[in-house]
């Protein structure tokens, strides 16, 4: 399959199932990649940047956290003492 055949609505459908079922271990920010996402591509729209930096843009709001898909889920819920 080649990459170019993936759609920009499939990729992103892809992102949020991947994002939802890594934040599902963490209570505390549960749909903050999806308000991370939106947020940034309004700022993007408001910046008049074209389609395709705006849709790159939403989905790097997506995968800013991607980096907690390591973590432990009782380490990224631990409590502040
Ligand atoms: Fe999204």
């Amino acid at each position: 399959m080649e990459s170019s055949s993936i759609s920009k609505i499939d990729l992103h459908e892809f992102l949020e199932s991947l994002i939802k079922g890594l934040e599902s271990k963490d209570l505390y920010t549960s749909g903050h990649s999806e308000r991370v996402a939106h947020l940034a591509e309004k700022i993007a729209c408001k910046m008049e940047l074209n389609p395709e930096e705006i849709f790159k843009i939403h989905i790097a709001g997506h995968l800013h956290d991607i980096g907690k898909k390591g973590i432990k889920g009782s380490v990224l819920n631990k409590k502040e003492n």
